[in-house]
């Protein structure tokens, strides 16, 4: 981690070391509505996956789900297939996951594969997407095999992530984009973990299964049982570019690195794991929650849309920086099912029922409140990305200096 970035992760430590203290979290201006038809709309569906999803690099896996030369993994992102591989480079990758002759797709899941032979008709591709072979070549007719190498997406990896940017001929400005998050989870050397789990969970709309993520307002309440009551109900917000960090304004009762430990030390021996505390958002649509039972552990939850405009899915990765052992398995276990009771068991169901009421059309608003600010300034960005009609004006927009005011 650069000098820089454990500069500004020790003064939010700072900061967040006083409100604990004072009880005082940043509040916004006014409370917020929404038109309740952004979670229902087809229209808006389909704007939302063209402008968002298609259009900003996504954070779509976890450096370490492809930790071998050759290893793979398929997904769908708002209705676009993605392949992203590990070459023999070592470098990952991504393609539309699409065999140039007639579309169909290459491969499914995980794996590891250093070559791809199309299921349709027997075109094989090499790790790094170009075309090795058409099958019974000579009957087919002259190719031009280096024209027909696979589609490839802009990617890179940082902070032990992979990014994917779904448009081919992307013109945004990482870094713009990024605002900094990436240098500030270098912190966690993700790249070192391992993958522990995965599952998939069903939700409504993306947004509504999203937002619960930047919303502990409702952690006492809707997790009383989980939880528990006692947590505290606020988050202190912090922002950069679009991505955002919550630090709550409690002790969670299932452990995660705090800043209790860091009472009694001089700030140059905070521990990097007690600076990156917190609840990390990746916008538009992943979170980072670093849990201690047994072994840290990562969870990494990203929503993508579903088929339609109230459906969703929500994709739980769970990274453990060290294996667990023998004896910290049963907690690493523990901690992976109580998550998905949490969101499989409360967030999605109350996603689902927020849904029904809001597709009926009779409740025209939500609100988000002033201690929401999170989910304000989320909602205001999501507008603005919307409305941004290129690239060069999503750059104008995420080089913007301070956060935008909602
Ligand atoms: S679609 Fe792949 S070989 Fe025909
Ligand atoms: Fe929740």
């Amino acid at each position: 981690m650069s000098e820089h970035a454990r500069t500004t992760l020790i003064r939010t430590a700072r900061d967040m070391l006083h409100r604990l203290d004072s009880q005082q979290i940043d509040l916004a201006p006014d409370i917020l509505s929404v038109d309740a038809d952004i979670y229902v709309s087809p229209e808006r569906f389909e704007a939302e996956k063209r402008l968002l999803f298609r259009r900003l690099p996504l954070m779509l896996a976890a450096s370490c789900e492809l930790a071998e030369p050759n290893s793979y993994k398929a997904m769908e992102i708002a209705g676009v297939p993605v392949l992203l591989v590990r070459g023999a480079d070592r470098q990952v990758q991504a393609f539309l996951n699409s065999c140039t002759h007639r579309g169909s797709q290459l491969a499914e899941g995980c794996g590891k594969r250093a070559r791809f032979t199309c299921p349709y008709h027997g075109w094989t591709f090499t790790a790094e997407g170009k075309l090795l072979a058409v099958a019974s070549a000579r009957s087919y007719g002259d190719v031009d095999k280096g024209s027909l190498g696979l589609k490839r997406l802009p990617t890179w990896e940082s902070a032990g992530l992979i990014w994917v940017t779904l448009d081919p001929g992307s013109t945004l400005d990482k870094p713009s984009f990024l605002g900094g998050v990436d240098q500030l989870l270098e912190g966690f050397q993700l790249d070192r973990w391992q993958l522990y789990d995965q599952r998939v969970l069903p939700g409504a709309n993306w947004k509504l299964a999203f937002d619960a993520h930047m919303d502990f307002y409702h952690l006492p309440i809707l997790h009383k049982n989980t939880f528990g009551p006692d947590i505290s109900n606020l988050a202190q917000y912090y922002f950069h570019g679009p991505h955002q960090r919550l630090g709550l304004m409690s002790s969670n009762p299932v452990e995660q690195d705090g800043l209790h430990s860091l009472k009694n030390l001089q700030e140059q021996e905070w521990s990097t794991g007690a600076l990156l505390f917190g609840e990390w958002i990746l916008f538009p649509n992943v979170s980072l929650n670093c849990f201690i039972a047994g072994e840290r552990i990562m969870v990494i939850s990203q929503v993508v849309p579903g088929e339609t405009p109230d459906s969703s899915q929500t994709i739980q990765t769970f990274l453990t920086e060290s294996a667990p052992t023998e004896a910290s398995e049963a907690k690493v276990r523990e901690l992976v099912s109580f998550i998905g009771r949490v969101v499989g068991e409360e967030d999605l169901p109350m996603s689902r029922q927020q849904q029904r009421a809001l597709s009926s059309g009779l409740m025209p608003k939500v609100q988000f409140g002033r201690n929401e600010l999170g989910l304000q300034q989320y909602y205001h960005w999501l507008e603005q990305v919307l409305a941004a009609s290129s690239d060069d004006d999503l750059n104008r927009l995420f080089s913007q200096p301070a956060p935008v005011t909602p």
